[in-house]
């Protein structure tokens, strides 16, 4: 089975970038890994962090089988729906991406959320790996659309605010997720003794902190230029900062 890593945090703190990263690094490190990326953010940007092109979101589709004129005659209606989540599956060499796509409008997805969870669960056995890049609003995670979380990071900025939004986000998911495996802070654009400054605010959190990223200008560039973070050198502050939290984890033994 899948391990399923997910990456939470409030909005803009560096969680699709930490995200991006991870997953260069995890296929830099592990030849022949298969990893499943999900972006559940409404206002997804995970596929451009990782130079990937998206036709269709799961939303956009699940909408479409609610017309039941959309349903081919003699087809159940269930196999029709599955047949519409294979279709906004994005296939490339390293990595396949799903993502969720914007709110669901009013009446009852009830129908298709199950459907969607037992699809996700099924599409995941086929993987090492299923990596979570989820919205600020945790949806997902309270719906319980994504199946299980072994590892889950929680991504802080260089702020008290920050990191106090950390705190209430890890209390929100364990009082909705009882069953989330380990759970890791990492902080984000710091610089200078940034870690020490907020060390008493990390301690309220009862979070271990895993590693910072520091403020990188190849990621602003890089953002700036509208390129692929997935393409960062080697070299790159972030990537190495990255490379240590994932070996510090053992993701990957
Ligand atoms: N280590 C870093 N160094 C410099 N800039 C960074 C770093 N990490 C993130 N950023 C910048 O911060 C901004 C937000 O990053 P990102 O999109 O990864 O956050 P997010 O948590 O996914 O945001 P959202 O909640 O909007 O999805 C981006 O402009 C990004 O370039
Ligand atoms: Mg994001």
């Amino acid at each position: 089975m899948a391990r399923y890593v997910a990456v939470a945090g409030k909005g803009g703190v560096g969680k699709t970038t930490f995200t991006a990263l991870m997953l260069r690094q995890m296929i830099k490190q592990k030849q022949g890994i298969s990893i499943l990326a999900v972006d559940a953010d409404p206002n997804a940007n995970l596929n451009e962090a990782l130079g990937l092109k998206v036709t269709a979101t799961i939303s956009d589709l699940l909408e479409e089988t609610k017309n039941p004129k959309a349903v081919p005659t003699g087809m159940p209606k269930d196999i029709f729906v599955e047949y519409k989540l294979q279709q906004s599956l994005v296939e490339s060499k390293d990595i396949d991406l799903l993502v969720m796509g914007g709110p669901q409008g009013p009446g009852c997805y009830c129908y298709p959320n199950d459907l969607l969870r037992k699809y996700l669960e099924n599409l995941g056995n086929n993987y090492d790996f299923v990596a979570v890049d989820t919205e600020a609003g945790l949806e997902h995670i309270s719906r319980r659309t994504i199946p299980h979380i072994d590892v889950m990071f929680v991504i802080s900025d260089s702020s008290a605010r920050g990191i106090r939004s950390a705190g209430r986000v890890h209390d929100l998911i364990r009082g909705i997720r009882a069953e989330v495996g380990e759970v890791y802070l990492v902080v984000t654009k710091t610089a200078g003794n940034t870690l020490e400054s907020l060390a008493d605010e990390i301690a309220h959190t009862g979070l271990k902190v895993i590693g910072d990223i520091p403020l990188d200008p190849l990621v602003v560039e890089q953002d700036l230029a509208g390129k692929a973070l997935y393409d960062l050198p080697d070299e790159a502050v972030s990537v190495q900062a990255v490379e240590k939290i994932i070996s510090r984890v053992g993701i990957l033994k």
